[in-house]
């Protein structure tokens, strides 16, 4: 860490433009009647990005307007990194990171391309007066290491050879993106790309069950699902004796098997009820009259299909209908081959005595 000092050459005097001058006037109005100083910070930052730098000129300004003591300002300025003390280039002054993880990846040879190319010194000048360059603690991004921050932008995983082209680029005029400069490399995920929390159902709200637990009934649960991800009502047929449909099966029914291609193996599906009529698939905890017709736009109307489902077809239907996981946690299975035996469980007997709102069909309702 450098000493931080006042510049031993300052301007005469500092005045704010009338644009910032009106933005510095607002910004001390969010602070309350004595709490003024409290906005020292962000105007500072203007009257650098205003100059460049901080003079002393500036600071005592910034003081008088704040009603601060001079010291109190001046203290600010020199512990802050982000305020530069001395006239910086005039198109870039780089921030390299010299803290260890970037030093462990190289931020060594990238100070060696700034003294190559900007100055052999930090804080001084190029030839030109274009560039300026410092070694800096770490700036918050140490995953994508190394770095240089340009005023109020990273740029990361850098070489020597990109580093000297980002120098070229900003030289020339041209823009310069910032973040990670390898090509495909998504923020600070995985230079080959994500590997967690790539399931689509972390973030449908299968998973975490939202409104559960909140006192809203398992069985509603599925009524909190974001709207854009309901299907279109679709009329169910009234519930009959129709168990043993799964013979009858055929594959093959309004599946998006492109979207879902790596996920399971498709189950019997039916292209309509057997016999003209679905079981009550709501008499199994966990469907509501949303899924149910998701089920039935899929091919699923009867329990005995649901009782045969393999490990691969929950996976299958889990991707269908984004909501990866529910099958096995709300044990549909299992009430399933119940129903599909004729049985009965309990939330089967309360749907049929009408106790469960969120098992009757939306014509019920
Ligand atoms: S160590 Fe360089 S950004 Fe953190």
């Amino acid at each position: 860490m450098s000493v931080r000092r006042l510049h031993s050459e300052q301007p005469a005097s500092f005045d704010f433009s009338a644009e910032n001058l009106e933005w510095a006037q607002r910004v001390i109005k969010r602070y309350p009647e004595g709490r003024q100083a409290s906005a020292v910070i962000p105007i500072l930052m203007r009257a650098q990005e205003q100059e460049g730098w901080i003079s002393k000129p500036a600071i005592e300004y910034v003081a008088d307007m704040l009603s601060m003591p001079y010291i109190r300002v001046l203290e600010v300025a020199t512990f802050y990194t982000q305020f530069q003390l001395q006239p910086v280039g005039a198109k870039a002054h780089i921030q390299v990171c010299g803290t260890t993880p970037c030093m462990l990846r190289g931020a060594e040879d990238l100070i060696r391309v700034c003294k190559n190319k900007i100055a052999n010194k930090p804080f001084t000048l190029s030839e030109d007066g274009n560039f300026s360059w410092e070694e800096v603690e770490c700036a918050g991004t140490c995953v994508n290491a190394p770095m240089i921050q340009i005023f109020k932008d990273t740029y990361e995983d850098l070489t020597p050879e990109i580093l000297e082209d980002l120098i070229a680029k900003i030289d020339a005029g041209k823009e310069i993106k910032p973040g990670s400069q390898q090509e495909g490399r998504i923020g600070s995920a995985p230079a080959e790309g994500p590997v967690t929390l790539t399931d689509p159902a972390l973030y449908d709200g299968s998973v975490v069950k939202y409104g559960l637990g909140a006192g809203i009934p398992e069985e509603s649960a599925e009524e909190s699902q974001p709207a854009d991800q309901l299907p279109v009502e679709k009329a169910v047929p009234k519930e009959t004796d129709a168990k043993a449909a799964a013979s009858e099966a055929k594959p093959g029914v309004a599946i998006d098997k492109q979207a879902h291609k790596t996920d399971g193996d498709a189950p019997a599906l039916l292209e309509a009820p057997a016999d003209g009529v679905a079981d009550n698939l709501k008499e199994i905890s966990g469907i509501g009259p949303k899924i149910e017709a998701k089920l039935n736009g899929l091919g699923v109307y009867h329990f005995s299909q649901i009782a045969a489902w393999t490990d691969e077809n929950c996976a299958f239907v889990d991707a269908q209908l984004s909501f990866r996981g529910r099958i096995a946690r709300e044990n549909w299975i299992e009430q399933a081959k119940t129903l599909a035996a004729g049985g009965e469980t309990d939330f089967s007997k309360r749907v049929e005595a009408g106790e469960v709102d969120s098992s009757k069909s939306k014509g019920d309702s």
